[in-house]
């Protein structure tokens, strides 16, 4: 179902694979003005999600005027270059990779919750979404490992159920939302796809298309929660 016209997206991460495409898939529905922004690359703001001045700016810059519709944060960190990686086994823990982790997955959409939510409408539906994972779910770990992105998604989850419940004070149309991707062939997950193989790793494009359909499709009461591609709830 189309959304009205005339309505105000924002994307947080449009530089990543699967920011990179619900950026141009919002934009190329029409039923949007879409203002993205990233770290890297070109984009309508630049924020740095360890840096919350950067952010608190962001919310200045594209939060004048029109009420926002829908808030979508794409950002996320598994690995990096200067040595973080998803653990193995405890004996791989490092405080200072950890909290790098814990910053960017957890308290960095944290704070854009802070400055973006005073900004969504009051008076109709409004969706706020982050790319969560399902390893982040506590129910459904069973192979363990990846002990800080499992954990700094699990805190996500939380803080984004913790949202739900105060917002929807201000108002009950709103949504706030975690949802898993699945995977998606992206610069994160790349190093770690042979164990999924070619039929089940998405196209960012793909994936892109499923989540949009799913927070369009999201009612007040679903606020709070988890849910896959496919739209269906993931428990905690
Ligand atoms: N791909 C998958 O299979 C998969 C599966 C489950 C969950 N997810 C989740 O989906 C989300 C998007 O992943 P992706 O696959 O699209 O990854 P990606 O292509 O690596 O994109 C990650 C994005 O996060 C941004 N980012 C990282 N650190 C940042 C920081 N400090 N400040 C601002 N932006 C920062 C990156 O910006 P730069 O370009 O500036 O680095 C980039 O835009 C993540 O939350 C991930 O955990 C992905």
């Amino acid at each position: 179902m189309a959304e009205d016209p005339g309505k105000r997206a924002i994307v947080f991460g449009a530089s990543g694979g699967i920011g990179g495409a619900v950026t141009a898939q919002l934009r190329q529905s029409g039923d949007y003005e879409v203002l993205a922004g990233s770290r890297s690359g070109s984009g309508d703001f630049h924020f740095d999600l360890t840096d919350e001045s950067s952010i608190a700016r962001s919310a200045q810059q594209v939060g004048s005027g029109k009420p926002i519709d829908f808030v979508f944060i794409a950002t996320g960190l598994l690995h990096r270059d200067d040595g973080i990686s998803p653990e193995k086994s405890w004996r791989a823990l490092d405080a200072t990779n950890m909290s790098e982790v814990f910053a960017v997955n957890a308290v960095g959409p944290t704070l854009v919750a802070k400055h973006f939510l005073p900004l969504l409408r009051r008076d109709r539906r409004a969706v706020f979404a982050a790319l969560s994972a399902r390893v982040g779910s506590i129910a459904d770990n069973r192979l363990g490992g990846w002990h800080s992105y499992r954990a700094s998604k699990a805190a996500l989850n939380m803080l984004m159920k913790t949202f739900a419940i105060e917002l929807s004070r201000r108002n009950p149309q709103s949504i706030v939302t975690a949802l898993h991707p699945g995977t998606v062939d992206t610069g994160l997950s790349r190093p770690f796809q042979r164990s999924v193989g070619a039929a089940g790793l998405f196209a960012p494009e793909e994936c892109a298309a499923a989540l949009l359909k799913v927070t369009a499709g999201l009612k007040p009461e679903d606020s709070g929660g988890l849910f896959g591609w496919d739209g269906v709830p993931i428990p905690f």
